[in-house]
């Protein structure tokens, strides 16, 4: 969308896969404080999203969705002004239908005094669903509306509001029988191009193969979102915590690594407070977890201002080549081992799409921090069971004559 917003992937957090509809005021300041003091904010990860569930079962005298009062007591406009003054964004969610998945009012039919409410709050980020299935009170025809229409004016109420307020769409796309990447790019930052991706690595391998072909949607302003990052989420993982079902460290790498080559937006559904804050019921996320989502290098191939999202180079035997072309002339390459054990994988530079170079190549792998020189443009690596080894490939500069 030409709205000047998500030039680049946006990156933060949502409430949903951890908290449900259980989120609470106090569960979104104790995450903004994290976000400062883990340095996840000066990474770059900056809006935080409360999910379904926010608001009373109906709205006021006036039509305004009301936050619930035990949840958030002192208000969304106070939420959104404590996480502004954490140098952080704010979030809220919606639904272009009578009722939200959760079966709370829906924005149909009131889009722009839910705009309007919204940018009086100070929201700055909005994840607008569209859940269907038997709504009570659905009138014939409204509904039926296609999806594009319905989030269109809502895309248009928001403007109107004068705040810049990033849209973002949620839906189900196959079980929907939507296609939102065609037409998201003039509506919407992000739309999901899957269904709900749950923490487990079979959720990943799924993305792997069946929304590669996506590439071409994607760019600056509207980016294939892939629902939000399993790593470090010990919540959700089986719907309990299942150490067994966790990602491990090897295919949380190769969750960021997958997501920093198809520009999707990295908003983490963990749990992202500390120990402390937490709780004994809570799942905070480990300092080796928190680690993967800050690894500058990887962000700075998921932020790259070429805006170009990468596509598979091969796929076979689950040994994939992603390749991601970087606005430097750099090519990011994931070399993804989804089987469980062990494997070599390799490319060239040709078939990532580098140019021929006398002098070769430095390859940098970014997940070791380590640098080899390719002199004959092979690109290869020894993959764990599940990890990814995700390369930086640059030509070499010319070779210099001595003296
Ligand atoms: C859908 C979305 C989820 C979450 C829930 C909330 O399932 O895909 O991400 O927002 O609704 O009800």
């Amino acid at each position: 969308l030409d709205n000047d917003l998500a030039r680049t992937p946006p990156m933060g957090w949502n409430s949903w896969n951890t908290f449900g509809c259980n989120a609470t005021e106090q569960i979104v300041k104790d995450t903004a404080d994290f976000m400062v003091s883990s340095g996840m904010r000066d990474a770059g990860y900056q809006y935080l999203t409360i999910d379904d569930c926010w608001m009373e079962r109906s709205r006021d005298s006036e039509g305004r969705l009301v936050p619930d009062a035990a949840k958030y007591p002192h208000g969304l406009g106070e939420l959104a002004a404590y996480v502004h003054g954490k140098g952080l964004k704010f979030g809220v969610y919606e639904s272009p239908t009578y009722h939200t998945c959760q079966g709370f009012p829906g924005s149909l039919g009131h889009e722009q005094k839910d705009a309007d409410t919204f940018a009086s709050w100070g929201v700055d980020f909005l994840k607008y669903d569209n859940c269907t299935a038997s709504d009570p009170d659905q009138r014939p025809g409204d509904e039926k509306l296609p999806l594009e229409a319905r989030d269109s004016t809502m895309r248009d109420a928001l403007e109107r509001t004068g705040r810049p307020i990033v849209f973002s769409l949620s839906l189900q796309p196959a079980a929907q029988g939507e296609s939102p990447w065609e037409w998201g790019k003039s509506v919407a930052n992000m739309w999901r191009i899957d269904g709900d991706r749950d923490a487990s690595f079979d959720g990943l391998r799924r993305l792997i193969h069946t929304d590669l072909d996506k590439a071409k949607w994607a760019g600056p302003g509207g980016w294939n979102d892939i629902d939000m990052l399993g790593t470090g989420n010990y919540a959700y993982a089986s719907g309990s915590n299942d150490p067994s079902k966790r990602l491990t460290y090897d295919q949380e790498k190769s969750e960021l690594s997958v997501a920093a080559v198809l520009a999707a937006p990295l908003i983490s559904g963990a749990d992202l407070r500390t120990p402390a804050a937490s709780g004994s019921s809570g799942f905070p996320i480990s300092d080796q977890d928190l680690s993967v989502y800050l690894n500058k290098d990887v962000i700075a191939v998921n932020q790259d201002s070429r805006g170009e999202q990468g596509t598979a180079v091969t796929t076979g035997n689950g040994l994939n080549v992603l390749r991601r072309p970087l606005a430097n002339g750099d090519v990011a390459v994931a070399l993804f081992n989804e089987t469980s054990s062990q494997a070599v994988i390799s490319t060239t530079a040709a078939a990532v799409g580098l140019p021929a170079n006398s002098t070769g190549y430095h390859l940098n792998d970014l997940w070791a921090h380590s640098s080899q020189v390719s002199t004959d443009g092979t690109i290869s690596a020894t993959v764990p069971a599940g990890g990814t080894v995700l390369y930086r490939v640059s030509p070499r500069p010319p070779a210099t004559n001595a003296g």
